[in-house]
């Protein structure tokens, strides 16, 4: 009776244990671990720089919510791509069904993507693009042309401008992403086409408020006057037009202001003369991506490459209809 008693309590144990390991190490379907029923997702998120950034995490929060389906782990960088090797670590070791990368820069993804492509874990990479030799090492980008951003905000600046000399200040957004790379590359172009406009400043604002004012207000401090403002991003404006009105510099008038991303603020800058060109960058992925792994569970193939279509608006072309419809 006692041995008995010794070998239901063994095997009590052991089923406790086995339990206790599968919950533990794996986070997918098949697990006992109450993610069973849900597709579970994880996200390796640039940061929180800008307002583009956090209507793109919502996008994807709403999407990929549980009510749909989905479970999601999001994981937020702070704009640093060592962190998000960790984060794609610790989604290979969870055993995600697929990992979204939204990544900092273009370059240095070969090593950890393999590992994803061992584990046998579909990679969908949005908004900026990787540089990679093997694309097999993901299944599918969808994102902006940042290059045809750029080249749209120069086409603007050659309409305008005619073949006036310029005086350009240049904000960029952190270095050796995408969206810095395209855009940058755009404004380089123009330059070249044009021996009448001059670069008087270059320096990068890392896509936020704060640095795009303090950037500005130290080169007004030093002296350095402007006709255009060219940000690589709505933020990085939004600060500089702080900095030139407490100088007592009118954006728009005194300085022609162009900027990127479109949010519903810049609109209404636009619409208030102060941004006089903004072209769109949409940050609302969320249901674009949850369309691309629906494919993957029916076993279909998604186009490797999706751009996604994007406008642009300025002082003639901006309505309060197209502000009010603005979803970020
Ligand atoms: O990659 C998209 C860019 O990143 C947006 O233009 C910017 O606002 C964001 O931080």
């Amino acid at each position: 009776m006692k041995k008995r008693l010794t070998l239901i309590l063994c095997l009590l144990l052991c089923c406790a244990l086995c339990g206790l390991l599968t919950s533990c190490g794996n986070a997918n379907k098949g697990g006992n671990d109450g993610y069973e029923d849900f597709v579970v997702v994880g996200f390796s998120q640039v940061g929180a720089e800008s307002d583009w950034r956090n209507a793109n995490t919502k996008s994807m929060q709403e999407a990929l919510s549980e009510a749909n389906g989905y479970r999601l782990i999001l994981d937020d960088a702070q704009q640093k791509q060592e962190r998000q090797i960790t984060a794609i670590r610790n989604f290979i070791h969870q055993g995600v069904d697929y990992i979204v990368l939204a990544p900092t820069t273009e370059k240095g993804w070969e090593t950890v993507l393999a590992e994803a492509k061992t584990a046998k874990i579909p990679v969908i990479i949005v908004d900026r693009m990787i540089e990679i030799e093997d694309d097999s090492l993901f299944t599918c980008w969808i994102g902006s042309d940042f290059l045809g951003e750029g080249r749209n905000a120069v086409r603007w600046m050659e309409n305008h401008f005619d073949d006036q000399p310029l005086r350009i200040v240049h904000l960029q957004g952190n270095l050796g992403s995408s969206a810095q790379l395209g855009r940058t590359a755009g404004l380089e172009e123009g330059l070249e086409r044009h021996p009448e406009w001059e670069l008087v400043y270059q320096e990068n604002g890392d896509f936020t408020q704060a640095k795009g004012q303090e950037l500005v207000e130290a080169l007004l401090a030093d002296g350095v006057e402007f006709d255009v403002l060219y940000s690589e991003n709505d933020n990085m404006a939004y600060g500089a037009i702080d900095a030139l009105k407490n100088a007592g510099i009118t954006p728009g008038k005194d300085v022609t202001i162009i900027s990127f991303d479109a949010g519903r603020h810049a609109l209404e800058l636009v619409m208030a003369g102060e941004i006089s060109y903004v072209v769109e960058c949409n940050p609302l992925h969320g249901p674009r991506v949850e369309a691309i792994i629906q494919r993957l569970e029916a076993k279909q193939t998604p186009p490797k490459l999706t751009y996604v279509e994007e406008a642009s608006f300025d002082t003639e072309t901006i309505t309060q209809t197209i502000i009010d419809g603005r979803g970020y």
